[in-house]
């Protein structure tokens, strides 16, 4: 029979997001009950490099439900590819053997798509590995959702109500950038919510001149402002063209040379769209005569209190993983299946981005209340 799992180290990796440490409790709580012992690591895979963890017992689980962040810390680091002293070296042997000498009999990780891949490779390198799916984006694979999303998708949503009555005082266009690099879910669903005129996201390439002609028929009806929901990766056809283009280059790129030079263009690719909010304004601005004002929503859509929404998915991810752990039930990812929860391997999850189906029922549902989405 496998041995009873007696120590478990957890920690949380890639960007923060409301709901982390709901699910460190989850897991803690349920794990504890199952008589195992808890270490937290900090900051990412750096704490086990670098030797730095807490025991999370009772007393420190509790009370941190309802609080935004992750009490652990986060980091971006990736295990193979850590800078260390200014140098980017391969840390997966050092955290192996930390693993071991910690007597760890597994390691929980909470993370977006990112940890998923990095999860998969420790997996691979033989230890007992588990994840949960954690990110405001909502983008990753095999899960119905990712803790954090509710929450940002209330915060997004609060703003565009907000942004409504001063854009209608100033008959102005308002922008508004709300995150999601390479998948417009939050964007998505904070501009059916909030009602926005226009909504854009990476999976739909939009027509500046589209958008233009939906702003200017409102003016026509007697609306003369508009709410445009913009996600951060959102890119016209142009753009989107560009960055294919530069992506298959990398792709059949044979020589060192060849590789270099299509890296250099993605990267200014990538450069240029960092303004992309800002350009889509003046444009529509110069295209409809309509004053227009950005705002960039940013770090508040992940920081504070997380949703009761989230609490409830975090917690029951969270619970759901330490049952696992007891069974011995190693190298998955624990998904949100309806109400219930499902064991996905890792390597069904790993270098997957769940991105919004341009057929998708929110899509359809925002082009059937009179929604532009840039096509
Ligand atoms: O992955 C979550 C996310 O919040 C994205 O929506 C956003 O683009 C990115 O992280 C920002 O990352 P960072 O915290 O590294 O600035």
């Amino acid at each position: 029979m496998a041995k009873k799992p007696k120590r478990i180290g957890i920690l949380t990796a890639g960007g923060d997001s409301p709901g982390l440490n709901a699910a460190i409790r989850g897991v803690g709580k349920t794990a504890l009950g199952y008589g195992m012992e808890i270490i937290g690591i900090r900051d990412g895979f750096r704490g086990l490099v670098e030797n730095r963890r807490l025991k999370l017992d009772k007393s420190t689980l509790a009370g941190i439900l309802t609080v935004g962040g992750t009490i652990l810390g986060t980091s971006r680091d990736k295990p193979h590819r850590m800078v260390i002293d200014g140098r980017t070296r391969d840390m997966t042997k050092v955290i192996i053997d930390h693993y071991h000498e910690w007597g760890l009999d597994c390691l929980v990780c909470l993370g977006g798509g990112g940890t998923q891949k990095n999860a998969l490779r420790l997996h691979e390198a033989g230890l007992n590995v588990i994840t949960l799916p954690k990110t405001i984006d909502n983008d990753v694979a095999m899960t119905d959702a990712t803790f954090g999303f509710a929450t940002a998708l209330d915060i997004a949503t609060e703003t565009i109500d907000r942004l409504h009555s001063t854009a209608h005082s100033h008959h102005r266009i308002i922008v508004a950038e709300i995150m999601g690099h390479r998948s417009g879910w939050l964007a998505l669903g904070a501009g059916i919510a909030g009602g926005a005129d226009v909504i854009l996201i990476p999976e739909i390439p939009y027509d500046v001149e589209k958008i233009a002609e939906a702003i200017k028929r409102r003016s026509r009806n007697g609306t003369n402002f508009s709410i445009v929901a913009v996600a951060e990766g959102a890119m016209s056809r142009d753009d989107a063209r560009a960055l294919l283009a530069a992506e298959k280059k990398l792709e059949r790129a044979k020589t060192l040379h060849d590789k270099k030079e299509a890296k250099v263009e993605l990267a200014t690719l990538e450069v240029r769209h960092a303004g992309n909010t800002m350009r889509l304004a003046k444009h529509l601005e110069e295209l409809t005569q309509l004053e227009s004002r950005v705002t960039i929503l940013g770090y508040v859509q992940r920081g504070g209190t997380p949703s009761a929404a989230d609490r409830v998915l975090a917690t029951r991810l969270g619970s759901a993983a330490a049952d696992l752990i007891n069974e011995g039930h190693y190298g998955v990812m624990v998904a949100a299946r309806g109400d219930g929860t499902e064991a996905v391997p890792l390597e069904r999850v790993a270098g997957k981005r769940k991105c919004v189906p341009p057929d998708h029922s929110w899509v359809q549902a925002a082009r059937r209340v009179g929604t532009c989405l840039g096509d």
